[in-house]
């Protein structure tokens, strides 16, 4: 039987952090190993918002194939390259606008709130509503099964599914599967304020950090507020601190927490070996990130080969979908 197909997607907005691999990336990982995945780079997505100021997108888009590869996404199993680069994410966006009723983009959660917090940029455009459209033609034009995503994204596979119902209903087709959510099973990751790690919040800890630069993080990390002394009894649940433990080693998970709470370790030390542990983390990736940064030939062929493999799929499924609408 054809191995089952994963597609995901990421704005290149910069070089990635930890949020980043916990939340994405150690799954895309594990998910190569048993289906045919596609990792796309959305360089239009990022134009939505980015529109006004594109100059750093290019650097963007390598430093994000750069930090894939480090994290062990393996381009002789899975698909890497830039949405832009194969035309039919457009058309496709365009066909699936036609059937989309502008009631679901107008009510759609992430538009809302985006509208609403974002106020250094104008996202009151006609693209940026369809933000889910085009979404939704990635991952239709790959009929895509699973797509690995953070629970941020959920109405938007919400959205992709109304609208494959609705398209294989009108044309009397099931030219398109509804594509499954995979939520990443790990716990999330905070911020080094508490708050949720978010790159505009600058609470995070990049996978670039140098070892100085993470202990510096780490040390000035949110911990239990109730905790003033060594031997106040701990809540890991309120820590940050925890949260890193929690998502990154099962084995000190389980000694920290005990620790914590009979008040048998101090914040200073916890954090301490926090960021040593995240120091021996992250070196391979960072050697591998260095090796990969002096050879940006064999990064463009990577992305190269990636576009060939997504054009041979994506003609199919528009040569398919041109005939439904008798084009
Ligand atoms: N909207 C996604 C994000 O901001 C990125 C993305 C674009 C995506 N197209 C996709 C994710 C298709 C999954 C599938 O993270
Ligand atoms: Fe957080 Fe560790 Fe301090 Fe407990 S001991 S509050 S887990 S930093």
């Amino acid at each position: 039987m054809a191995k089952k197909r994963i597609f995901s997607g990421m704005r290149p907005t910069g070089k990635l952090h930890l949020g980043h691999l916990v939340g994405a990336l150690t799954n895309w990982t594990k998910l190569q190993e048993e289906y045919e995945c596609f990792f796309m780079i959305a360089d239009w997505h990022a134009l939505m918002s980015e529109y006004e100021n594109p100059a750093e997108l290019k650097a963007n888009m390598l430093d994000n194939a750069i930090d894939w590869l480090s994290c062990g996404i393996d381009p002789e199993k899975s698909a890497i390259f830039i949405q832009s680069q194969v035309p039919q994410h457009l058309e496709l966006s365009f066909i699936l606008s036609l059937i989309t009723p502008l009631g679901l983009l107008e009510r759609c959660p992430t538009y809302k709130e985006q509208l609403r917090q974002v106020d250094n940029r104008d996202l009151s455009t006609y693209a940026f509503l369809g933000y889910p459209v085009l979404q939704a033609a990635d991952i239709l034009l790959y009929k895509a099964d699973g797509v690995p995503v953070g629970e941020d994204q959920l109405p938007h596979l919400e959205l992709t599914r109304q609208i494959v119902r609705k398209f294989n209903h009108l044309y009397k087709t099931e030219c398109f599967p509804e594509p499954k959510a995979l939520l990443a099973q790990t716990t999330r990751l905070l911020g080094l304020d508490g708050r949720k790690m978010s790159k505009s919040y600058n609470n995070y800890i990049s996978l670039s950090d140098a070892p100085e630069i993470i202990r510096k993080k780490v040390q000035g990390m949110f911990t239990d507020p109730e905790r003033i002394r060594v031997t106040d009894c701990g809540h890991p649940d309120k820590c940050s601190v925890f949260s890193y433990y929690a998502a990154f080693s099962s084995h000190f998970k389980q000694k920290v927490h005990d620790r914590c709470t009979k008040g048998a370790i101090g914040c200073t030390e916890c954090k301490k070996e926090l960021a040593a542990l995240l120091v021996d983390l992250l070196m391979p990736i960072q050697e591998k990130r260095q090796a990969l940064e002096k050879d940006k030939k064999y990064i463009y062929e990577i992305l190269s080969a990636g576009k060939q493999k997504a054009l041979l799929v994506a003609e199919k499924t528009i040569a398919q979908v041109r005939e439904l609408l008798k084009i």
